[in-house]
């Protein structure tokens, strides 16, 4: 049986790609689980410094939620269904490592969440994105309503969701959906480039910088400046600080270890 999910790991980047391609790479249950359980297995590698997620084939990023297996769900079901999906959202926003997704075709309902639940996106010129949920009857779960609007501003978000609409990957980019569009040839090599970039740098710094910026969205600024400052500090004595100052001012490249 083909895997639901590939893993392969380029010195310090692991390219996690969903395969579903028959149905688009859309989320059910066990890709889910197994989802969630690869992002685990990737946070805790020591040898793994950036991740990048990309779908399979050359259509689909991630076409949305199964709305095969959704269809039979009653409310409990679907209660548990958007708490899987948003626990898996959740664990990669908390890892202590940058993932990047990598939206290579349709980024659709839970697809494009997957996708905003990442550090940040490139996207294909043939990419298109949106929370087409409310045309099902229903409305987005896996972190969509709470995300959207932070990111892309409420009435955009309130447009997307309402109409359902779907972007091209020049809006996205325009919405502030994904960070830069390229060709589809170049999209997965790009922001492979990318993750090697961050790989290169002290791994504890770039988790803390990641922490700092994705809590203080939650706290007033003054919290969010008194939170930056308390993790600046934690960083003082660790063997990147000292490799990474002490690179500096030899005038040699650092040479990091995740300590
Ligand atoms: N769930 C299950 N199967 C899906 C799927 C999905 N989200 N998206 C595509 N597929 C399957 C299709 O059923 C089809 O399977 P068969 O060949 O067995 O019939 C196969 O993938 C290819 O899809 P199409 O034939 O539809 O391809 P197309 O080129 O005509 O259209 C598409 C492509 C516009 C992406 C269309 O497939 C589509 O609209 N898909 C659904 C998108 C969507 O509504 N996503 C949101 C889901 S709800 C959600 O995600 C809830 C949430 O927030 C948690």
């Amino acid at each position: 049986m083909e895997q639901n999910i590939i893993v392969e790991i380029r010195e310090a980047v692991a390219l996690v790609t969903v395969n579903r391609p028959k149905a688009l790479n859309a989320l059910n249950g066990l890709v889910i689980a197994e989802l969630l359980a690869t992002f685990q297995a990737l946070g805790e590698d020591l040898e793994v410094k950036a991740i990048v997620v990309t779908g399979s084939g050359e259509r689909a990023f991630v076409a949305g939620a199964d709305i095969a297996e959704m269809s039979g769900f009653d409310s409990e079901q679907a209660l548990g269904f958007a708490r899987t999906g948003q626990r898996l959202m959740n664990c990669i926003g908390a890892l202590p490592k940058p993932v990047i997704a990598a939206v290579n075709g349709f980024a659709l309902g839970g697809g494009l969440e997957l996708a905003l639940a990442c550090d940040f996106a490139y996207a294909s010129e043939n990419a298109k994105l949106g929370l087409p949920e409310v045309t099902l009857g229903i409305m987005p779960g896996f972190g969509g309503t709470q995300k959207l609007g932070r990111l892309a501003g409420v009435s955009r978000a309130n447009e997307m969701v309402f109409t359902g609409k779907v972007l091209s990957a020049a809006e996205a980019r325009d919405w502030g959906l994904v960070n830069a569009v390229f060709p589809a040839g170049e999209l997965l090599g790009k922001a492979l480039e990318t993750a090697a970039r961050i790989a290169g740098n002290g791994l504890i710094g770039v988790a803390c910088a990641k922490k700092s910026i994705k809590g203080g969205l939650d706290l007033a600024e003054p919290d969010g400046m008194e939170y930056e400052a308390e993790l600046f500090a934690s960083l003082f004595g660790t063997a990147d600080q000292k490799e990474g100052m002490g690179a500096f001012l030899e005038k040699r490249k650092a040479a990091f270890t995740g300590a």
